[in-house]
């Protein structure tokens, strides 16, 4: 594709505004207003959100689901031996994006993570599809494997060994971001975008606006 295609690819933002005069004090009521109207427009995956770890000097981002949010933060669950679970475990700084475009709007969070109890993550786990857990068994996730059929003979050997009941393995389970610095981002014509910043301090939220 030629530049001169992409160079004119934008959008005029018109959905909606952000202002100071409408928001709840609370950043996860906020987020959790914006998250039900999400919800209601029938977007494809509105829990998928951007997780970005990093160790060293090595940034990394892939999707994952949110699979909870109350007062304590943002829940979502992995294999901790995977690559976002080894940077996790070493710097448990990390941020969630969501881009939800349908309604030209994007909430950052930033934060440090906790792992979920194992009682936590194991109700959640004995709570998904039979496939998906035996998916989870299967896979020592982000490990260089032989080929597709390595994993697939896995998931049936497994499969035959458990039937109904397969265990969690030792190294799945959830964790909970709590955050301390969220964004707003609301599109806005000519690109004079609402961008609302919630940041911890103490035990209260500072709340202000940034430029575009
Ligand atoms: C829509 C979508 C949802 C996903 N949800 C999860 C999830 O909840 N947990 C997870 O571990 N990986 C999930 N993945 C896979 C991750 O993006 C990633 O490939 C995998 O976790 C390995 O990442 P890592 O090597 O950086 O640890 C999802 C991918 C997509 C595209």
């Amino acid at each position: 594709m030629d530049e001169n295609t992409l160079n004119n690819l934008r959008k005029n933002y018109q959905k909606g505004e952000l202002l100071e005069s409408q928001i709840n004090p609370n950043p996860l009521r906020q987020f959790e207003i914006w998250f039900e109207e999400v919800f209601k427009s029938n977007i494809y995956e509105p829990n998928a959100m951007i997780l970005a770890t990093s160790s060293g000097n090595k940034p990394s981002a892939r999707v994952v689901l949110l699979k909870g949010f109350d007062e304590r933060g943002f829940k979502f669950y992995t294999n901790y031996n995977s690559r976002k679970g080894r940077e996790l475990t070493s710097n448990p700084n990390a941020a969630l994006l969501f881009y939800w475009m349908e309604l030209e709007r994007q909430v950052r969070i930033e934060g440090r993570v906790e792992k979920l109890s194992k009682e936590e993550s194991l109700e959640y786990f004995n709570s998904r599809p039979l496939e998906s857990r035996y998916g989870a068994l299967a896979s020592n996730q982000s490990e260089v494997i032989p080929n597709r059929e390595f994993l697939e003979r896995k998931f049936f050997e497994l499969k035959e060994k458990y039937g109904d009941n397969p265990p969690m393995p030792e190294s799945w389970g959830g964790f909970l971001l709590i955050p301390e610095l969220f964004e707003f981002w609301q599109g806005r014509p000519g690109r004079l975008h609402d961008r609302i910043v919630y940041e911890k301090s103490e035990k209260s939220w500072k709340i202000y606006r940034l430029s575009p």
